[in-house]
């Protein structure tokens, strides 16, 4: 299962979220794509529910919203991709939302904290930019990949991380007021590079689905 934090369905977060899809399915998996702005959620409300010893919504979210039936679904998953833009250094907020809600409600509040979630699987996770990947660094934007890694790995199973850099944001330079991009050098790295990141996308879903 793939889930796309992007709000557009067709650009350089969904055609990645795809191509790992494409991979997986390379391996005989049933793939989908679910488009987080599709469905209508909030993060979490704190209301502890999925933390309350006996009661009947631990180690699950009580929230019955859209979430509610992808989170049964993720349960039963033999994978996951998670895809977002990188939005003032980090996931969209409806990236961000769903991850509250997915996995606050498997972490345990122990020491060390253990997991609830009922099954370990893999996880990818695609993030895309416009910065390149000497700025991702300057900027210390791998400190969020890093941390996101270590956490689905702890609460889920497994996890890797790609980051597609320098990215195409708009089909005509021309229109919009961005003089900070050379278009053409946009296009060409469009062209040249992209490709690269779409097999190593695909190359995920095919280790994803492996495992
Ligand atoms: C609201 C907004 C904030 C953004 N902030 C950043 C940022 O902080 N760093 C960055 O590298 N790119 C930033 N970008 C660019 C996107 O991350 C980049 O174009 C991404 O590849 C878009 O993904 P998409 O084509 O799947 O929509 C921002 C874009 C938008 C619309």
């Amino acid at each position: 299962m793939a889930f796309n934090g992007s709000p557009r369905k067709q650009w350089n977060t969904a055609t990645l979220l795809g191509k790992a899809l494409e991979g997986a399915a390379s391996k005989g998996a049933e793939t989908e794509i679910i488009h987080l702005y599709d469905l209508d959620y909030k993060g979490c409300i704190s209301c502890f529910a999925c933390k309350t010893i006996g009661g009947k919504s631990y180690g699950r979210c009580a929230v019955q919203d859209d979430l509610a039936p992808v989170f049964n679904r993720i349960e039963q998953a033999g994978a996951i991709v998670l895809g977002s833009p990188i939005y003032w250094g980090t996931v969209t907020g409806e990236m961000k939302s769903f991850m509250e809600r997915l996995l606050f409600q498997y972490t345990t509040y122990t020491d060390p904290p253990g997991s609830l979630f009922p099954n370990k699987i893999g996880t990818g996770f695609i993030y895309t930019m416009n910065v390149t990947e000497e700025i991702m660094k300057e900027w210390g934007y791998a400190v969020n990949f890093n941390r996101n890694e270590a956490t689905l790995r702890r609460i889920l199973g497994g996890s890797e991380y790609m980051c597609s850099f320098d990215t195409y944001q708009f089909d005509d330079y021309s229109k919009v007021l961005a003089t900070r991009f050379d278009p053409v050098k946009k296009k060409q790295r469009h062209e040249e590079v992209f490709p690269l990141d779409c097999q190593k996308a695909f190359d995920m879903g095919v280790r994803l689905a492996g495992k």
